[in-house]
């Protein structure tokens, strides 16, 4: 049904014709919704052309030129394209209408692409390329026009009916039905658009920008949750205040509206004037939402305000272009979180983050550069590379030319870009204008993928005092990148050195590494310095440094850089992890106690500690680790908690109690982290093992005003990690108390697939059978499939190949339900290559046979082809 072959960002050509202005009349209807589009359409140069409209599961009805009906004959129509032969307008002068009249089925659209059903609203999702299943169109982000859009629908059941910009017009229609009329005058390209139809509680509040416009902001919810977007609103009000005084942006409609919906792909969407969103990043109380939840949603919320300038103000020229808007939205939401909260915790998230999940994209079969060259289902290029790593580069811009050349440069690119569509190009040019700094090289950022390696050796020398540090870098070497060039690379440092009176101090420097090999010569060096490398992890690269246990414990304790004290930690932790999978007789230091015992008794911002006594996940450590053996892995960092459980008992207990305390006296999200991080620990001890159950107990007891999800949900989740054997009885508790909330219970599957346990495949069997569980809902799906992936290293890596196997006759499934969630889901087994041989055969073998699906989607094919290739 979809075109099959792959666009390649080389191709770019204009559109040949322009649209200013699209009238869309919609009439709801849950089968056959009928959408009658008039285009008024202006040719973009001179030559003659065909205008090649796309649509996809649409039924056309009727088109008219000019007001002069169509025939069958004058017009081609496949699966993918309308087209008007060239011949039909060779004659026309300026602009010319063109009235498109569709059917869709929205009740069918289990992709949620397009206009579908989310419960019982009407909702439509448009990014990338869904507006062709709403109606034929040049769907193509360079292509803007104003939009008028009249929604008709049932008054009884679908009370409000919204669209893009400003309400013009409504009122009553015959039979039950009213319309409402929309008119946003902002033109935008068609994945901008948004049409919502339903019956909510609707939160609402107002915004007075700081050139005094007030703007309504209305945030609609399902029916009963309205206090539950209290979050939402205050998180929305916080964003546009930063914007303005961060940026200087204010917002530009009368009015701004976040829908909710229970049935998403993806995480929210910054329609003009109308956000989707998935409900999981607007729904929140402290009854229901963990303290991630909250600060998720005011990222998320933020994130989309954002994207108003950075995405819909200017927009993307093509989609090759999509990290212009999302890698420096993901920035500036970043910068936002870190505003509002800890700056180091939110870093050190952000890098656990890329760690994990991107590095493994980069070294996997969907390797790409944040600009990708050649596309065959967009939907695939969502990724944490255009997002995460494309936020990375922004920041090290940022790094390069400073925060106030920065500020300029985002100034000078809404002058000269403000209601265009450009590239990544325009982007930096703007910058190095606005600095005057040379950025051609760090243009290779944008076309080279892979994360690259820097290894690092110094020497001092005792005669001149002079401390050398030479660094190298090297991008993978791979067929589709056989001569990557070397990356301007700004690299933060800082010299740690005894000083006259012995006491450490510090000196903080930046170097541009911008040859493939450079040497950086420090004069005046008293002794030899020991060097904390990549403050505030100022690039997103993979660093070898041999450094001694004794320097790193230095770092941990002296370090200025907050990033570079829990990076030293991290590095020691690694080490021993990476240990153990190799030697079964390491015997773990001593000294990584003591000083787990300073850190738990310093003075630290409790969320820091926290974040310091997070081993490294399984994920990151397999990127780390040549052909692992993923049994080997988990027993690994098994044994290590276990170690720092025995050893720093005490203290963890300890630590535990206090928190418990004083977590009651306030809201303090990151005493229960520590908290909870000391749990985690605790529950390995037979001795201690009983505290988890307590603590879910007393979070379930009533007496604690707020009842608190954060404690319950970690306390289920320390019990499922060694199978206790209260968590039956718990998790039946749970599910009995919360049955009725979605978003809740998709942590109560989540926990399920996540339990460490030999009967884990009949339990997902089970839990497959729920009436609860359905693949169509994304978030459920993801809850039960995602979470035991993710989360269950131990039995997903089965030695039998069970766990894959469980992953690929989901997928399967999937695969005509949900394509994009399928496609999601299936990245664990497309990341083989880390694995020791024998799971490479397993994961393989499951990959070949979803190959041979028949109706195999493009989302899922454009995945397989490259792992099996
Ligand atoms: N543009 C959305 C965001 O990053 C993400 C998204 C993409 C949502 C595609 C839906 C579909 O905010
Ligand atoms: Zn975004």
């Amino acid at each position: 049904m979809t075109d099959s072959s792959p666009r390649f960002l080389s191709d770019y050509s204009p559109s040949d014709f322009n649209i200013s202005h699209v009238n869309l009349t919609v009439t709801l209807d849950d089968k056959n919704t009928q959408v009658v589009s008039e285009l008024l359409v202006t040719k973009a140069n001179e030559s003659l052309c065909d205008l090649v409209l796309n649509g996809e599961h649409v039924k056309l009805i009727s088109i008219t030129l000019e007001n002069q009906a169509l025939s069958a004959q004058q017009y081609e129509i496949n699966d993918t394209h309308l087209t008007l032969p060239s011949s039909l307008f060779s004659k026309t002068q300026g602009e010319f209408k063109v009235v498109i009249v569709t059917e869709v089925n929205p009740e069918e659209n289990t992709a949620l692409e397009g206009l579908f059903k989310s419960g019982e609203a009407f909702c439509t999702q448009c990014e990338a390329e869904g507006f062709r299943r709403i109606t034929y169109y040049l769907d193509r982000p360079d292509v803007m026009a104003t939009f008028t859009t009249k929604v008709i629908a049932n008054k009884v059941n679908y009370p409000y009916l919204l669209a893009n910009g400003n309400k013009i017009d409504s009122g009553d229609l015959a039979e039950g039905m009213h319309f409402v009329t929309w008119y946003d005058p902002f033109p935008k390209p068609c994945y901008l658009f948004a049409l919502v139809a339903g019956n909510f509680d609707l939160l609402t509040d107002s915004f007075t920008t700081s050139s005094g416009r007030e703007v309504n902001l209305e945030i609609f919810v399902d029916q009963g949750n309205l206090h539950k977007a209290e979050h939402a609103m205050t998180s929305l009000k916080k964003s546009m205040a930063w914007d303005e005084q961060v940026y200087g942006l204010e917002y530009d409609l009368d009015i701004y509206m976040i829908v909710a919906v229970d049935f998403f792909n993806m995480g929210a969407m910054e329609n003009k004037g109308l956000n989707v969103f998935n409900s999981k990043y607007v729904l929140a109380d402290s009854d229901c939402a963990t303290d991630s939840d909250y600060f998720n949603i005011e990222a998320v919320i933020a994130h989309e305000y954002f994207h108003n300038w950075t995405g819909n103000r200017v927009t993307c020229r093509d989609w090759f272009q999509l990290s212009l808007k999302e890698g420096l939205t993901v920035f500036r939401d970043q910068q936002f979180s870190a505003d509002m909260h800890s700056s180091a915790v939110t870093r050190i998230q952000n890098v656990r983050l890329l760690r994990a999940q991107q590095f493994a994209e980069d070294a996997g079969p969907m390797a790409h550069p944040i600009r990708p060259t050649k596309v065959l289902e967009m939907n695939n290029f969502y990724t944490l590379t255009v997002y995460e790593k494309g936020a990375e580069v922004i920041r090290m811009l940022h790094t390069l030319i400073g925060a106030e050349n920065f500020r300029k440069g985002m100034d000078l690119y809404f002058k000269r870009y403000d209601g265009m569509a450009v590239t990544c190009d325009d982007f930096i040019d703007a910058m190095s204008s606005a600095s005057a700094k040379d950025l051609s090289q760090f243009k290779l950022w944008y076309s080279q993928f892979g994360t690259p390696q820097i290894n690092v050796s110094e020497v001092y020398d005792t005669l001149t005092k002079t401390y050398q540090l030479t660094l190298s870098q090297q991008s993978p070497v791979t067929k589709s990148q056989l001569d990557p060039k070397a990356l301007h690379i700004p690299i933060k440092l800082e010299l740690l050195l005894p000083d006259s009176e012995g006491k450490m101090a510090s000196k903080s420097h930046m170097l541009e590494l911008t040859e493939q090999e450079q040497t950086f010569t420090f004069n005046d060096v008293t002794t030899k310095p020991i060097t904390a490398l990549l403050a505030d992890f100022s690039a997103p690269v993979k660093l070898t440094f041999e450094q001694d246990e004794q320097s790193l414990y230095t770092i941990i304790n002296h370090a200025q850089n907050s990033f570079c004290r829990w990076d030293a930690g991290q590095q020691l932790l690694i080490s021993y992890i990476k240990r153990l999978t190799i030697d079964n007789d390491f015997v773990l230091p001593q000294a990584l106690i003591n000083s787990i015992d300073t850190l738990l008794t310093s003075k630290n911002e409790h969320a820091f500690i926290a974040e310091q006594l997070q081993l490294p996940s399984f994920d990151e450590v397999a990127g780390l680790i040549d052909k692992v053996s993923p049994q080997r892995l988990v027993e690994a960092i098994k044994k290590l908690s276990i170690f720092i459980a025995k050893g720093a008992q005490e203290n963890l207990l300890r630590t535990y109690q206090y928190c418990q305390e004083q977590g009651r006296l306030g809201n303090n999200v990151g005493t229960r982290s520590l908290k909870n991080i000391c749990l985690q620990y605790l529950s390995l001890l037979t001795t201690s093992q009983s505290l988890a159950q307590k603590q879910y107990d007393l979070a379930n007891n009533g007496l604690v005003q707020n009842e608190n999800m954060t404690d319950s949900l970690a306390a289920l989740t320390c019990a499922a990690k060694i199978n206790a054997e209260s968590l039956t009885n718990q998790l039946s508790h749970f599910e009995n108390k919360w049955q009725d909330t979605t978003l809740v219970m998709d942590k109560w599957f989540a926990i399920n697939a996540s339990v460490e346990t030999e009967t884990i495949f009949e339990h997902l069997d089970q839990l497959m059978e729920h009436p609860l569980f359905t693949l169509k809902n994304p978030n459920r799906a993801r809850s039960l499939i995602g979470a035991f992936a993710m989360n269950n290293p131990k039995y997903f890596h089965c030695p039998t190949g069970r766990g894959y196997e469980f992953l690929a006759a989901q997928i399967a499934k999937l695969n005509t339900i949900n394509p994009q969630v399928a496609s999601r889901l299936i990245t664990p087994l497309i990341q083989f290559k880390s694995f020791e041989a024998s799971h490479q055969i397993l994961m393989k073998e499951q990959l070949v046979k979803l190959h041979n699906l028949p109706e195999l989607s493009n989302d899922l094919k454009e995945k397989l082809d490259a792992a099996l290739a």
